[in-house]
C-alpha cells in the first residue's frame, strides 16, 4: 500500500527479509495484507483481553485473502506462556486442517508474539507469521528479529527458536487502549535504542516524552520508526546474538535478576528494564566509561516515564551476593562471567565483564526501594 503517511523499515536478513510497516488504521486495512503469499487458511492467535478489542476486526480485514480464518483466544498472562498453552495453537491448527501454506497472525503484545512465532517454527516443520503487536514493547522490541519462546518452570523464554515473521504491521492506533503502565514499560526498551546506539534519539526522546505519554500520533510515529530502525539495524548484523545483537541487552542483566528475585509479574518487564539501565549506568560509570552526567540524564528520562529508577531489595542477609546470584544463572552468562551491557559514550554500547566488588557498590547504592510498585489490574 502507498498511503502517504505509511512507514516502512525493512529488517534486511537474506532471504529471511521483511518489512516492518507503521500507520494508524493499518491492521483492519485489507491492503495491509495483499503482498502475503496466498493460502486458504489463516488463523489469528490472540487473548482475551485483545480479541475481543480487535480480531473480528482483523479477522474481516483477511477474509478477502483467505477463505477460512480462524481465531484463537489463549487467556491473557505471562503465566500462560507455557507448553501447554503452545498446544492449544496446535490443536486450533490440526482441528481446522490447516496445513504448510496456512498463515499464523500473532495479534496482540509480546506473549501472544513469542508464543505464536514459535508454534509457526514448529508447525509443519515451519508456517509463515505474520506480527500485529499491540503493544509498545512488542511494536518496538519482540515482534522484531525473530525471537521466539515459551518459558520453563525452571526459566523464562528458555525454550524457542529463531524464527522470523513475513512481515510486521504495527498499527499505531491499537497503542490508544493500552494501559498506562504497559505504555510506559514500552518506553523502557525505546530509552534503551536512544543510549546503546542513538545519542540524537536520545535528546530527541528527552525533549518528547509528554507527547508520547499523551499518546501523540506523530510523536508515536517518530518513536516506533526509529526504534525500530535501531533494531532491525541491530539484527541485520548479528540474527543470532553471537556478537553485536547483545547490546539490545542493555539494562536487562540487572533487570532479569529483580524480575527472578522479586517473582515474575511482581514488576514489569519494563519496569525492571528501566531500574536496570540506571544500575548499568552506574557500572559505565564506575568501569571509568560513561561519565556522571549521562548517568543522571538516563535516570531523569526514565524517572519521567513513569519507570522505578531505585531497585528492590531481594535478600536482607546478602542483597548484592543475592543480585550476584540470580545474573549468573542467567542464560546470557558464559562459563559463570556476567557480560554486562555498559555505554562507553552517549549512544555507544559495548560488552564488558565487571570485578564483583564493583558490581556489589553499585548495587548497594542503587537499592533502597521498597520492592512493590503500582501494579497493572489483573486482565
Ligand atoms: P503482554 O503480551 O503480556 O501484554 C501486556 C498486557 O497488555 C496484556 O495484558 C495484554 O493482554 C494487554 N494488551 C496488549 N495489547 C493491548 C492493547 N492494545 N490494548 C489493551 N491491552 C492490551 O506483554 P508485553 O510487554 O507486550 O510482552 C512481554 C513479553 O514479550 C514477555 O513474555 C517477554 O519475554 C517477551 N519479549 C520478547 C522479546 C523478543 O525479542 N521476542 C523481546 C522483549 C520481550
Ligand atoms: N530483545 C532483545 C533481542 O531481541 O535481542
Amino acid at each position: 500500500m502507498h498511503a502517504p503517511d505509511l512507514q516502512t523499515v525493512k529488517v534486511d536478513l537474506a532471504d529471511r527479509s521483511y518489512s516492518i510497516v507503521i500507520r494508524r488504521s493499518l491492521f483492519d486495512n485489507p491492503l495491509s495484507y495483499a503482498d502475503l503469499p496466498r493460502a486458504r487458511r489463516a488463523l489469528i492467535v490472540t487473548n482475551t483481553t485483545v480479541g475481543p478489542l480487535y480480531a473480528e476486526r482483523l479477522q474481516k480485514a483477511l477474509s478477502s485473502k483467505y477463505e477460512r480464518v480462524h481465531i484463537l483466544e489463549l487467556p491473557d498472562g505471562e503465566k500462560y506462556k507455557t507448553w501447554q498453552h503452545m498446544n492449544l495453537i496446535f490443536d486450533a491448527l490440526l482441528e481446522n486442517g490447516c496445513d504448510r501454506q496456512t498463515v499464523l497472525f500473532a495479534l496482540g503484545g509480546g506473549v501472544v508474539g513469542d508464543m505464536t512465532g514459535f508454534a509457526a517454527a514448529s508447525f509443519m516443520r515451519g508456517v509463515p507469521f505474520v506480527q500485529v503487536p499491540t503493544t509498545l514493547l512488542a511494536q518496538v522490541d519482540s515482534s522484531v528479529g525473530g525471537k521466539t519462546a515459551i518459558n520453563h518452570p525452571l526459566g523464562k523464554n528458555m525454550i524457542g527458536a529463531f524464527y522470523q515473521p513475513i512481515k510486521v504491521i504495527c498499527d499505531l492506533n491499537t497503542l490508544q487502549t493500552l494501559p498506562d503502565l504497559q505504555l510506559q514499560a514500552g518506553l523502557a526498551e525505546v530509552i534503551k535504542y536512544g543510549a546503546i546506539a542513538d545519542n540524537d534519539f536520545l535528546a530527541w526522546l528527552e525533549t518528547n516524552l509528554s507527547a508520547l505519554l499523551a499518546r501523540d500520533p506523530s510523536a508515536l510515529t517518530y518513536m516506533v520508526r526509529r526504534s525500530c530502525e535501531i533494531k532491525a539495524w541491530v539484527v541485520a548484523q548479528d540474527e543470532r546474538e553471537s556478537g553485536v545483537r547483545a547490546i539490545l541487552n542493555f539494562g536487562h542483566t540487572f533487570a532479569h535478576a529483580i524480575e527472578a528475585g522479586l517473582g515474575y509479574g511482581q514488576w514489569l518487564h519494563g519496569q525492571a528494564v528501566g531500574c536496570g539501565m540506571v544500575m548499568a549506568a552506574h557500572l559505565s560509570c564506575q568501569l571509568g566509561l560513561a561519565d556522571a552526567f549521562f548517568v543522571n540524564r538516563l535516570t531523569l528520562l526514565i524517572q519521567k516515564a513513569g519507570l522505578p529508577t531505585k531497585a528492590p531489595i531481594l535478600s536482607q542477609a546478602d542483597n548484592a551476593g543475592r543480585y550476584l546470584t540470580l545474573m549468573r544463572m542467567d542464560k546470557k552468562c558464559t562459563d559463570g562471567e556476567i557480560n554486562f551491557v555498559v555505554i562507553d559514550k552517549p549512544g555507544r554500547a559495548g560488552i564488558h565483564c565487571a570485578p564483583d566488588t564493583l558490581v556489589r557498590r553499585v548495587i548497594s547504592t542503587s537499592c533502597t526501594a521498597p520492592a512493590t510498585l503500582p501494579q497493572v489490574d489483573p486482565p
